[in-house]
């Protein structure tokens, strides 16, 4: 496998996977279970970010006691997909400071279409994680990280729940120093750049909307 991906296959996120590629699967059960994934899946992001130290006093003694270093985190959004990702790792880290790029792939072309971006403050010095649920083409995830180093972004790891080889091997290309965890790693593309087997459009399987 491509050195730049980590596969975060534990066997709760391959079940809950299951379910939310089943097509009778409502939104509200899907959306709670991206969320429940998305909590998983962060715990495998942040593995390695570095702790400090501070004096704490349990009510035994004092200790220099481990946090989580630097400045807050970062976690971006891309819209609209990204938010079903967003809630569960806001559940793990609720300081985390989150931005927002909006992002649709224009059907025909599957180019991406830029609407809306705001993202934190000193964002060089955070470690910054892109969510989107869908790493297809990966026109959107590349332009989305493009965006965030054109104002400074540095540190980048991007996390999503499916992703197709085609998308890896792009953004791979692209963005060779940005990490990928994805949940799965489906077999390949149909001709309108959908993920196979994949789950449909994700936006659409989360808000109800065709
Ligand atoms: C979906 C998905 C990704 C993109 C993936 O978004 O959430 O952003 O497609 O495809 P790509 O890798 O080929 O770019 P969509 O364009 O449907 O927008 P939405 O999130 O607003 O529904
Ligand atoms: N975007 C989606 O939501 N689903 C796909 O399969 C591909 C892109």
């Amino acid at each position: 496998m491509n050195s730049n991906v980590t596969l975060v296959d534990h066997p709760l996120i391959q079940h809950k996977l299951t379910l939310m590629r089943e097509t009778g699967t409502s939104s509200a059960v899907f959306r709670q279970l991206l969320r429940e994934i998305s909590t998983l899946l962060t715990y495998e992001v942040l593995r390695d970010i570095p702790l400090t130290t501070k004096k704490i006093t349990t009510p035994m003694q004092e200790m220099d006691a481990p946090v989580i270093a630097g400045r807050k985190l970062a976690f971006i959004s891309i819209l609209r997909a990204g938010n079903g990702l967003l809630d569960g790792m806001l559940d793990l880290v609720p300081l985390a400071r989150v931005g927002h790029i909006g992002i649709y792939r224009d059907h025909d072309t599957l180019e991406p279409v830029e609407y809306y971006m705001k993202v934190p403050s000193e964002i060089g010095d955070r470690l910054v994680i892109a969510v989107d649920p869908m790493l297809a083409t990966a026109n959107s995830a590349s332009a989305a990280i493009t965006r965030l180093k054109e104002v400074g972004a540095k540190n980048i790891k991007f996390v999503c729940l499916l992703s197709a080889p085609e998308g890896i091997e792009a953004l791979t290309a692209e963005h060779p120093d940005v990490p990928i965890f994805t949940a799965a790693i489906d077999e390949k593309l149909n001709e309108k750049g959908y993920i196979l087997p994949g789950l449909g459009d994700a936006g659409d399987r989360m808000y109800g909307t065709k």
